[in-house]
C-alpha cells in the first residue's frame, strides 16, 4: 500500500490544484483566489491569483487571534553579547507593527522596497515583518558582503528605505556596518531617501543628518501599522544570489504561495505543530534564514530561535547543544559544515553529554553535499533521524528531502531521499530526453514549479527565461547535475556552472574572476572551488601575469587577496592564489577548468586530448603543490 509520502506525491502532480488549495485552507485570506495555478501566462505560472492576504498577518496576528498571544515566537540567544531575549507572539507583534508604522511615516508604501543589511538581532526579524505588514518589498544583504555588493543590490532594487545597525560581533570582532553602508550608498547610483540604524552600544555609528534616524528614536514616535492587504501574486522579497555572471540575480517571492507552501512544509517535512521550538542555525541574509528563521516557524505557530553565534568558538563546540536542551528545540537545521566544524573541535562530542537532548527529534542539513562521515557522525552522536534535503535560493524550499511528517524513508549515504511533493523531478540529457535511473544527466523539473518557487527575478523576465527555463524546454534547470536512481533516490553531484559552496554559502567563480583581471599585472586568471575538509570548497585562483612584470609574485597575489575581500566580501573565504606561466586550455582557448580541479583534488585525471600543451599539466600540479595541494598523478 502507498505511504502517505507516495500518496501527497502522485497527488501533488496528478492535480496540483487540489493539493495545493487544500493547502491554502490551512491560511487566512482577506479574499480567497480565483484560481489556484493560473496558467494563463506560461511559462509565467502564478499561484492563488486574485487571492487577498498578508504574510505578516498570518505570521503574527493570526496566532495571537487563535489564542497564543503569550507563547513565545522568537527568542534571540546570542552567546557573543551573552544575552537571551524572548518575545512572545503579541509582543514581536507589537514590535513589528511599530516598525511598519515608523516606515509607513517615512512615505514607504505598498510596492516599496526596504533594504536590510544586519546582524542576526531581532531588528533584522522586526524589520522583514515589518515589510510584510504594509506591503513593502524587502531585500535582505547578508553581512558578510562588501560595500561594493551592497551597491550592486541598491541600484538594482532601488530601495526607500535602508534598514541597517551600526555593527555586527563575529565571534570575538566587531564589524562595522555602518561605514560598509555609508561607503555602498556612495558608490551607487539610486541613493535612498532614509536609512535606518540599530546602534549597538559595542559600536555606535555617526549618523548622516537629514538621512539617517536611530532606530529606537523612530519607533518611540511611531503609531503602529495595521496589516495591508496584498494580492498573493505580489512580491513579499528579493533576495540577490550568485549567477553565472558577477551579476547577482534577484530572486522574486511572492506573498501567498510562498505562505502556503512554508506553512506546509513545516509540517510535512520537518514534522513540527504549533507550539513546537524550531531552530535554523543560518543567516537571515540567506535564504534557510528567511525561509526557516523568520516564515516557516512563523506561519506555522513555532516559537523560532535567532541565533548570533557560531558553531565553534562561541563559546565552544558545544554551544548548539546548549541551545538546543535549552529552548527544548525540537528540530534543527543547519548546513553539513556547522558540524564538520563541531566534529573537528569535539570528534567524540564529548560536550554533548553535558546537555539534555531528551527533546531533540531531528537534524535537518542542506546547502552543500552531505559527505557520509558527517551523516555517520551525525547519526551516532545524536541517535536520531539526520536528514539531508536538497534546495537552492531559487526553490525557497526543498526540491528533495526525507520528508519525515510523511513518512521517514531509509536513508542512502549520499542521497537527499525523494523528490518533495510538488515537484516533478527528472534527468535529462543535454537534447532534454530522459535518462534512465541511475545514469548522470541534469537535474530538471518539469513545470509548473509548486508554489513558493520563484515566479521571475527581480524587473528581469527575459533574464528569469534564459537562466532557468531556454535550455530545457518544458523544464526548470536546476543548474545541479545529477541521477535518480531505480528506487526515486535523488543524488546531487556537482553544479554544472561557476557556482561553488563555500562553508554553506553561494558564491560564483566568475564573479572573483573579474575581481582578480582588474588588477593591472593579471593578464589572465581562473578561480576554481578545490575541496576543503571544512567548509566543503575553497575558492583558489590561478593567476598569468602581463609579460614584463617583474614585482614578487607573493604581493600581487596579496594584492587580489585583499581586492576580493574588498569587493565581494570575507564571504568568499579567497584566501589562495598562485602565480602560474600560463593556464591549461584545449586547442579553442577553454580553460581545462575540470581537470585542474582533478590536480588539486588529488583525483587521477586523464590528459585531456583537446589539451593544447600537456606539459602545462604538470606545471600546474607544481603550483599547486607550491600551495599546499595535492599530487594526483595522471592514470
Ligand atoms: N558579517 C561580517 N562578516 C562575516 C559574516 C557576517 N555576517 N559572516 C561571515 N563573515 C566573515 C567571517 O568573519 C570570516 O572572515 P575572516 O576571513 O576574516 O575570518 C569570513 O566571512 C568567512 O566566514 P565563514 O565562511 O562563516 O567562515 P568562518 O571561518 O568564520 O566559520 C564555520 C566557519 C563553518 C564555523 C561557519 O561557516 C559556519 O558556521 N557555517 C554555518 C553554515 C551556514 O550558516 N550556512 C548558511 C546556509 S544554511
Ligand atoms: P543556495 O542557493 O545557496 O541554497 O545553494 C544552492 C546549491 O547548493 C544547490 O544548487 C546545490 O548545488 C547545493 N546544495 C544545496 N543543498 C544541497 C544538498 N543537500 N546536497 C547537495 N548539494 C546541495
Amino acid at each position: 500500500m502507498a505511504n502517505p509520502y507516495e500518496i501527497a506525491h502522485k497527488q501533488s502532480i496528478a492535480d496540483p490544484n487540489g493539493f495545493w488549495g487544500a493547502a491554502a485552507e490551512d491560511c487566512h485570506w482577506y479574499q480567497k483566489w480565483n484560481k489556484v495555478l493560473d496558467d494563463t501566462n506560461e511559462p509565467f505560472f502564478r499561484w492563488f491569483s486574485g487571492g487577498q492576504m498578508n504574510t505578516c498577518y498570518n505570521a503574527l496576528d493570526y496566532h495571537i487571534d487563535s489564542g497564543r498571544g503569550d507563547q513565545n515566537a522568537m527568542i534571540y540567544d546570542s552567546p557573543v553579547t551573552d544575552t537571551i531575549k524572548k518575545f512572545t507572539y503579541t509582543q514581536l507583534r507589537d514590535e513589528v507593527a511599530r516598525f511598519a508604522g515608523a516606515l509607513a511615516a517615512r512615505g514607504v508604501v505598498k510596492g516599496d522596497r526596504v533594504l536590510i543589511y544586519m546582524p542576526m538581532i531581532p531588528e533584522a526579524v522586526i524589520a522583514m515583518l515589518a515589510s510584510a505588514r504594509i506591503g513593502a518589498v524587502h531585500s535582505v544583504v547578508f553581512g558578510g558582503f562588501a560595500a561594493k555588493e551592497l551597491a550592486v543590490r541598491i541600484n538594482d532594487a532601488k530601495p526607500r528605505v535602508i534598514v541597517t545597525a551600526s555593527c555586527g560581533i563575529e565571534v570575538k570582532r566587531i564589524i562595522a556596518y555602518k561605514p560598509l553602508l555609508d561607503k555602498a550608498i556612495d558608490m551607487a547610483d539610486f541613493k535612498p531617501d532614509y536609512c535606518i540604524i540599530k546602534q549597538r552600544p559595542m559600536e555606535p555609528a555617526s549618523m548622516i543628518d537629514g538621512r539617517d534616524l536611530d532606530w529606537d528614536d523612530a519607533t518611540a514616535k511611531a503609531q503602529p501599522h495595521d496589516c495591508v492587504s496584498v494580492a498573493a501574486t505580489d512580491p513579499l522579497y528579493i533576495l540577490y544570489t550568485s549567477g553565472t555572471t558577477g551579476v547577482p540575480k534577484g530572486v522574486v517571492r511572492d506573498n501567498g504561495g510562498h505562505m502556503v507552501a512554508l506553512k506546509w512544509t513545516m509540517g510535512a517535512v520537518y514534522n513540527v505543530q504549533a507550539g513546537d521550538v524550531y531552530w535554523a542555525a543560518s543567516d537571515v541574509g540567506w535564504v534557510v534564514g528567511h525561509s526557516y528563521i523568520v516564515y516557516g516557524p512563523l506561519l506555522k505557530g513555532c516559537t523560532t530561535i535567532l541565533f548570533e553565534g557560531k558553531p565553534v568558538g562561541t563559546p565552544d563546540a558545544g554551544v548548539f547543544w546548549r541551545v538546543i536542551s535549552e529552548h527544548n528545540v525540537k528540530v534543527m537545521f543547519t548546513a553539513p559544515t556547522a558540524f564538520r566544524a563541531i566534529k573537528r573541535e569535539d570528534p567524540k562530542a564529548e560536550l554533548m553529554k553535558n546537555y539534555d537532548l531528551s527533546n531533540f527529534k531531528a537534524l535537518f542539513l542542506a546547502g552543500e553535499r552531505l559527505d557520509p562521515d558527517t551523516l555517520k557522525w551525525a547519526e551516532k552522536s545524536l541517535n536520531i533521524p539526520v536528514i539531508d534535503h536538497w534546495w537552492q535560493t531559487e526553490t525557497g524550499w526543498a526540491i528533495a528531502g526525507n520528508c519525515l511528517g510523511l513518512h521517514h524513508f531509509t536513508v542512502k549515504e549520499g542521497s537527499p531521499t525523494k523528490a518533495a511533493p510538488g515537484w516533478n523531478l527528472q534527468v535529462v540529457d543535454e537534447n532534454t530526453q530522459p535518462v534512465g535511473p541511475g545514469e548522470i544527466g541534469a537535474l530538471v523539473a518539469k513545470l509548473p514549479l509548486p508554489p513558493g518557487t520563484l515566479p521571475t527575478l527581480w524587473n528581469n523576465d527575459q533574464g528569469f527565461l534564459a537562466a532557468y527555463l531556454e535550455e530545457f524546454p518544458g523544464y526548470y534547470k536546476t543548474a545541479d547535475a545529477g541521477f535518480i536512481d531505480a528506487e526515486g533516490y535523488v543524488f546531487v553531484m556537482s553544479r554544472t556552472d561557476d557556482i561553488i559552496n563555500v562553508a554553506g554559502h553561494r558564491l560564483s567563480t566568475g564573479a572573483m574572476e573579474e575581481v582578480l583581471a582588474d588588477h593591472p599585472d593579471v593578464a589572465e586568471c581562473a578561480v576554481l572551488g578545490v575541496e576543503d575538509k571544512l567548509k566543503g570548497q575553497v575558492p583558489v585562483g590561478f593567476l598569468v601575469l602581463n609579460a614584463g612584470v617583474s614585482r614578487d609574485s607573493a604581493d600581487i597575489v596579496g594584492e587580489v587577496i585583499q581586492m576580493v575581500r574588498e569587493r565581494i566580501g570575507p564571504v568568499a573565504s579567497f584566501k589562495t592564489a598562485t602565480v602560474v606561466k600560463r593556464l591549461p586550455k584545449t586547442r579553442s582557448g577553454k580553460i581545462l577548468r575540470g581537470t585542474i580541479q582533478k590536480i588539486a583534488d588529488n583525483t587521477p585525471y586523464n590528459v585531456p586530448a583537446t589539451i593544447d600543451d600537456p606539459v602545462i599539466l604538470e606545471e600546474m600540479e607544481e603550483a599547486l603543490i607550491g600551495i599546499g595541494y595535492a599530487k594526483a598523478k595522471k592514470e
